[in-house]
């Protein structure tokens, strides 16, 4: 747990700092009603606020509690007490799985609020600028504090230890890089297989079997571009991008259509190439529908 005097002294907040917050309460108590209202127009706009804040009694709770919560920030006393009681507040927002975004955001609204009121009420600029540096440590100490909840939590949810996990996740990270440079490794080999199998199917065109040879080199043409797609994918995936599901239907459906080809040259295999066409088909479906949402 963090101490006041610490994190004071982190932000420079200096007993000036909280005589200048206590000197501006009177003028903040003025405000203290509209505050809450002007909160609530601002995150009303966040998409999910309605999620958290759900019902009238919750609304009114909250608006009742950022009021005093606001008086607070010009009391001039802060002390352990008052840093425990924002590490509460952050609590309760971690509680109801509140985006730490959210806090921030509306941070942000308190801020400009309370910069609109200085501007409009304190005409010297040289004071109005000493007080907004009292008025921006204030709000930054408290997101701190009320943000280091967030933090907390998740260090908290550990199974075993911190140490021991973070080794473990650490491992299986770059283990997985490891299989994934294997992976590259067993692709490269496949594609020069692949292009021993084209050399291959080739010279059953000059041995005088034309068709099969052609037949053949186009199988062949087509798992190369597969193997190409692999690999493609795969460096994609090192670099960290988004692994393609389409290309495993592509691998399948290329695979069919060259099986589809060699049993085309037995004329008697007729039922065969039915069964072929129909996987086809529905393999060709699925790679469309996949394309469409990727
Ligand atoms: C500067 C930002 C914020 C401050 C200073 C603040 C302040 C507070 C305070 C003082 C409480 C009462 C804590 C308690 O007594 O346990 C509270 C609770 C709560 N806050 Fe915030 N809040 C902020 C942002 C937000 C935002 C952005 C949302 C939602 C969009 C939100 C939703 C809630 C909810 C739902 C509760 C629990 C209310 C209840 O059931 O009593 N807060 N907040």
């Amino acid at each position: 747990m963090e101490s006041i005097d610490k994190i004071k002294a982190h932000y420079s907040f200096t007993t000036r700092d909280a005589q200048n917050l206590k000197g501006l309460l009177p003028l903040m108590e003025m405000h203290k009603e509209a505050f809450p209202k002007e909160f609530y127009q601002y995150v009303k706009n966040f998409e999910d606020a309605s999620k958290y804040l759900k019902d009238q009694e919750t609304i009114e709770r909250h608006q009742a509690a950022l009021k005093e919560w606001f008086k607070n920030l010009f009391s001039g006393e802060y002390d352990n007490a008052y840093l425990r009681e924002l590490e509460r507040i952050g609590m309760t927002h971690v509680k109801i799985n509140l985006p730490a975004h959210y806090v921030n955001a509306a941070m942000h609204f308190v801020k400009q609020y309370c910069g609109k009121i200085l501007r409009k009420e304190i005409g010297d600029e040289k004071e109005r600028l000493y007080l907004w540096g009292s008025i921006e440590k204030i709000l930054d100490i408290n997101l701190d504090a009320m943000t280091s909840s967030y933090i907390e939590e998740g260090r908290r949810a550990y199974f075993i230890s911190e140490r021991i996990e973070s080794y473990l996740i650490n491992f299986a990270r770059r283990f997985s890089y490891g299989l994934n440079l294997f992976l590259i490794i067993g692709l490269v080999l496949m594609g020069l297989t692949v292009l021993g199998l084209f050399v291959y199917d080739i010279t059953h065109i000059f041995a005088g079997d034309i068709e099969k040879g052609l037949l053949g080199t186009l199988g062949s043409l087509l798992m190369l571009w597969v193997v190409i797609e692999l690999v493609d994918t795969e460096i994609k995936h090192l670099k960290g991008g988004k692994f393609a599901i389409k290309v495993f239907i592509g691998v399948a459906l290329v695979a069919v259509i060259r099986k589809l080809l060699v049993v085309m040259l037995k004329a008697e295999a007729v039922e065969a190439q039915f069964t072929l066409i129909a996987a086809i088909a529905v393999l060709g479906a699925v790679y469309w529908l996949i394309s469409k949402i990727e």
